[in-house]
């Protein structure tokens, strides 16, 4: 039975990255741009009503709903290549076509006015599945619809489906460069929302992104184009588990299980080697792909697509390794990890497996000129609440000033005061705590963090 999931893609990056996630599946699976299976894509053995299902006359359809506030970038996608692949019925553009002008409030309360709309369709995709397993959000936290609809549709969804689960692919903004000014406003309202009203949530950030491109391409500023290729290569790789299963991983409860073994701390962070022509054009080769060169690459700071700081006592909650690889043997996988042990290169928590989970898994038997082997890491390390701190750190200097807030006023959440943003504080505050309380060996220890009589 599938375990279906449904898209959806909100905002110019929500949707940029999206239309780039689909092209990649259309060819890892043989659809043509129109949704036909293609004559050589015969060989079966994957699962493609994850993500897709067939119209009635046997074309692909993503399980895809497009939203944007403003028509530019969903236009696009309608004029592509791919354009036939999407349900027309589900794009939603809004009415005045206006955006969301980089603020989360507009963002939120336009959420509040369209929602009877996008749920309409979300209904249709969900009545449409036998076993629906949840949805995947594909967002920025930093402009406005991306963000303040992408909250409240996900706030809504989560009262709505309660039983499903719910996985975001958000991209963080590249705090150096701060393309739009308002952006630590922006990304703490949405990560209150990713703490409370998300399972998962897989962590992209455009300052690694744009580092990892640019080091691959030797170009000076990557254009987003080629940073949405390696994020499609991420999106497609972590869920290559759930489309071509084997024994284990094969839903997002499965790898959810694995990663997050409390649930607030459900921030994955990622890494991917290596990146090729196929993937980042012009990207340099790398000679030798065997799993244990794979897997100790991905350990390396410079493969993360996240920028932290970990500290002395940052470590790891947990790893997924996703291998790709035709004639990958489990004891190359078994030596390899005994080696990364004996190396100590990676430290873990202490109150949980100190392990390496490992999933093999098919290649795409369409893709050309694809490495041996390659490989993502999916991983829930302590060290992401770094990230989160410098965001709140951002914010408290805008907020002392009060920078900016009069177009915040205006809108409907802020319309009793601007608690709305002590309280997403608060609620990312208490996140950032539980990664660094997760560091130490009594974080289970249920009066870990309280105070003795003595004051010790
Ligand atoms: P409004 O424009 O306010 O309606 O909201 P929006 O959600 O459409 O905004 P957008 O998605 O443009 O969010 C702005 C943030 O997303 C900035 O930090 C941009 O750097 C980033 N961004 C925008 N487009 C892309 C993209 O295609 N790829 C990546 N990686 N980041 C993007």
């Amino acid at each position: 039975m599938p375990r279906e999931i449904i898209t959806i893609q909100a905002g110019q990056c929500g949707n940029a990255i999206g239309s780039k996630f689909w092209q990649q599946l259309c060819i890892e699976h043989g659809i043509s741009a129109d949704g036909n299976l293609e004559d050589f894509a015969t060989e079966g053995g994957d699962r493609k009503d994850v993500f897709f299902y067939q119209s009635d006359d046997t074309r692909y359809i993503p399980r895809a709903i497009l939203v944007d506030l403003e028509p530019r970038v969903i236009h696009g996608i309608q004029t592509s290549p791919y354009k036939n692949i999407y349900n027309p019925e589900n794009f939603f553009v809004g009415e005045n076509g206006m955006g969301a002008g980089n603020n989360w409030a507009a963002g939120y309360a336009a959420g509040e006015r369209v929602q009877e709309e996008i749920f309409d369709m979300i209904d249709r995709e969900a009545d449409g599945s036998d076993s629906l397993e949840g949805f995947m959000l594909l967002h920025s936290i930093a402009g406005g619809t991306g963000s303040g609809l992408g909250s409240y549709l996900l706030e809504r969804a989560n009262d709505r489906f309660p039983k499903k689960i719910i996985q975001t692919y958000s991209v963080f903004p590249d705090t150096a460069i701060g393309d739009v000014v308002v952006n630590p406003y922006n990304s703490l309202l949405t990560m209150r929302r990713l703490t409370q009203n998300a399972d998962s949530v897989v962590v992209l950030d455009n300052g690694a992104l744009s580092r990892i491109a640019s080091e691959r391409l030797h170009v000076q500023e990557p254009s987003f184009q080629q940073t949405n290729q390696l994020v499609s290569t991420v999106m497609s790789a972590s869920t290559t588990t759930l489309r071509y299963p084997g024994y284990m991983h094969n839903d997002l409860v499965g790898i959810i299980a694995s990663l997050i073994p409390t649930p607030r701390c459900h921030f994955l962070m990622t890494a991917y080697t290596p990146f090729t022509g196929d993937n980042v054009e012009a990207a340099k080769t790398v000679r030798k792909t065997t799993v244990l060169d794979v897997m100790r690459r991905l350990l390396q700071p410079k493969n993360r697509m996240v920028s932290i700081t970990p500290s002395k006592s940052s470590c790891y909650i947990s790893i997924l390794n996703i291998i790709q690889g035709e004639d990958v043997s489990p004891t190359d996988v078994h030596k390899s990890l005994l080696r990364i042990r004996e190396r100590r290169m990676a430290t873990f928590i202490p109150w949980g497996p100190a392990s390496i989970q490992v999933a093999l898994t098919k290649k795409s038997p369409y893709l050309q000129n694809t490495n041996r082997v390659s490989g993502l890491m999916l991983a829930n390390h302590t060290s992401v609440s770094t990230l989160f701190r410098r965001i709140v750190v951002q914010y408290e200097k805008m907020r002392k000033r009060n920078a900016y807030l009069e177009q915040y006023k205006k809108e409907a959440p802020f319309a009793e005061g601007l608690g709305e943003f002590d309280e997403a504080k608060e609620v990312v505050m208490g996140m950032i705590s539980e990664y660094e309380a997760a560091e130490k060996d009594d974080y289970l220890d249920p009066d870990a963090g309280e105070k003795k009589p003595d004051g010790t």
